[in-house]
């Protein structure tokens, strides 16, 4: 077995195990968490353009729709609309603070739970509102089970799952958000056409996951690092053994002990989070994160429908072409699962780049030299731009979508990892809150050229992973610092030991 350095500085040799049943259970229970994250995002864009919907809960928009000579670009530009898709993520992000605390001191365990009791509670306030208040309190809430349900789940994976697989496990939990991606689409696809409620199936039909969430969480067991970590030694090492399937886990337990060691010395994980050495994964994390949303990837995932229509198909069309991107984000997502840790995780990233900053430059020029303020693209131009939509959201799909979780929670020590995720979690539901609540203004006003903006900033991303990101393929979690952060050229002068004057750590008495 090939001998690695532990980020506290020992040789232990590199762990493995099998990859047992009970893992499998445990990863697909914990990723119905993402099915419920993609299911939410999906289900906006179709429900916000259903005509019941919108009578009820937004007659202005409605009219406006109908409006005969209202420009293309600017018939959903309505702030309340963009708020009743938003008001999710800001109440995710400010969940994911207080889940974070839950998380390391109660168990990744224990948060899911949290977050699938709000997430029954929100589908119901949703799927039976009968005002906008009360709608948009489900989303809230439901904003709540993102927040804890984001937070605990790719820990969760990350923690699970052995090293040589980490990236492919990890992923089950993008595959899963696809999924629920694609599920609310097809739902969409055939309750547009059930009237007046079929607005409140779409709604009211996340109460399956959300339900099978809840059950499943008290099947799945805790991670050995977070039941180490809060002292519970010998179950810890029970989980281990029963997770690897086998009762040779010493190297791993032990690296497992001396990580939860350093992590219970520091009394203010978000403060030590501040120190130099945090750095390199808190920008990375953060940083992902907004990269990661402003691919724009949310512009089609919320707004496909309305975008479609805009380019000029009928709804259905509209609803049939959502349901076409959401089947090629699936299994592009598979493409990930399979290279993640063969390629990497820097080749994967580069590459979507290239991949989606031509497909964004495209479709942009496509809807700036075709598409007027009135009228519509002509049937091929149209089928042109759904072409091209598919191929960027495949090259999302196998990197940024997967990969900007995968990333923040793999690369923090023990020590700050529930609070550096924290940070991850956060930053994402503030950027995708920004798109969601800017985007259909966005479009209003800058039409054709929102694609160039996201286009430029796909190539400052680019620029970002070749020189900034390192390779974590392969690495063990808790052996991130002395293998990664240690080595790369940037972040190895952050990498300073701070342990002096460090009055974030217990005073031992
Ligand atoms: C992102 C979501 C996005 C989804 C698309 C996720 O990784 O966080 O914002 O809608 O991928 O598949």
């Amino acid at each position: 077995m090939p001998a690695v350095i532990t980020s506290h500085g020992s040789h232990v040799p590199e762990h493995d195990g099998k990859i047992t049943f009970y893992v499998i259970l445990c990863v697909i229970i914990s990723a119905f968490g993402g099915l419920l994250f993609g299911y939410d995002i999906g289900i906006s864009g179709g429900v916000t353009s259903m005509d019941d919907f919108l009578i009820e809960f937004f007659p202005a928009v409605y009219d406006k729709k109908k409006h005969a000579h209202e420009d293309n670009y600017c018939k959903y530009d309505n702030e309340y609309l963009q708020l009743f898709t938003s008001s999710l993520y800001i109440a995710a992000l400010v969940a994911s603070f207080a889940a974070s605390k839950v998380c390391s001191k109660f168990g990744r365990r224990t948060t899911l739970q949290i977050g699938s009791f709000f997430f029954v509670g929100g589908v119901a306030l949703q799927a039976g509102g009968i005002n906008l208040a009360m709608v948009v309190l489900g989303r809230i809430i439901l904003g709540c089970g993102v927040g804890f349900g984001n937070q605990a789940v790719p820990l969760f994976l990350s923690e699970l799952a052995p090293a040589r697989i980490r990236g492919a496990l990890n992923i089950c939990f993008q595959l899963f958000i696809t999924i629920g991606i694609l599920i609310a689409g097809i739902i969409n696809y055939f309750t547009a056409n059930i009237h007046p409620h079929g607005w409140r199936i779409s709604l009211g039909l996340a109460g399956v996951p959300a339900a099978i969430l809840l059950v499943g969480s008290f099947a799945i067991c805790e991670t050995p690092t977070s039941l180490i970590e809060r002292n519970q030694i010998d179950q810890g090492k029970a989980t281990l053994r029963r997770i690897r399937g086998t009762d040779n886990i010493t190297a791993e337990f032990d690296s497992i002990v001396a990580a939860s060691e350093a992590a219970r010395q520091v009394k203010n994980p978000f403060r030590k989070l501040m120190r130099p050495s945090s750095r390199p994964p808190l920008v990375i994390a953060i940083v992902l994160q907004v990269f990661q949303q402003f691919t724009g990837i949310n512009a089609i995932m919320f707004y496909a429908p309305v975008l479609f229509q805009t380019v000029g198909f009928g709804n259905n069309a509209a609803l049939l072409s959502t349901v076409i991107t959401g089947l090629v984000n699936m299994f592009s997502t598979l493409v990930s699962i399979y290279t993640v840790d063969k390629a990497g995780r820097r080749v994967l990233l580069l590459e979507a780049c290239v991949q989606m900053f031509i497909t964004q430059t495209v479709i942009g020029l496509l809807l700036l030299l075709h598409l007027k303020p009135a009228g519509s693209l002509n049937s091929t131009e149209a089928i042109v731009v759904v072409v091209f939509v598919c191929v960027y959201v495949m090259g999302f799909a196998w990197s940024w979508g997967p990969l900007g979780w995968l990333i923040p929670s793999e690369t923090f020590p023990l020590e700050t990892r529930t609070a550096g995720f924290a940070c991850a979690v956060s930053s994402n539901m503030l950027c995708t809150f920004i798109i969601a609540q800017a985007f259909l203004s966005m479009l209003c006003h800058m039409k054709a050229g929102i694609f160039f903006f996201f286009a430029s900033w796909i190539l400052v991303m680019g620029l970002f992973t070749l020189f900034l990101l390192p390779e974590t393929k392969g690495v063990p979690v808790d052996s991130m610092v002395e293998r990664v952060w240690k080595q790369h050229w940037f972040w190895k002068r952050y990498m300073i030991d701070d342990d002096e004057n460090d009055d974030d750590k217990v005073v031992k008495g």
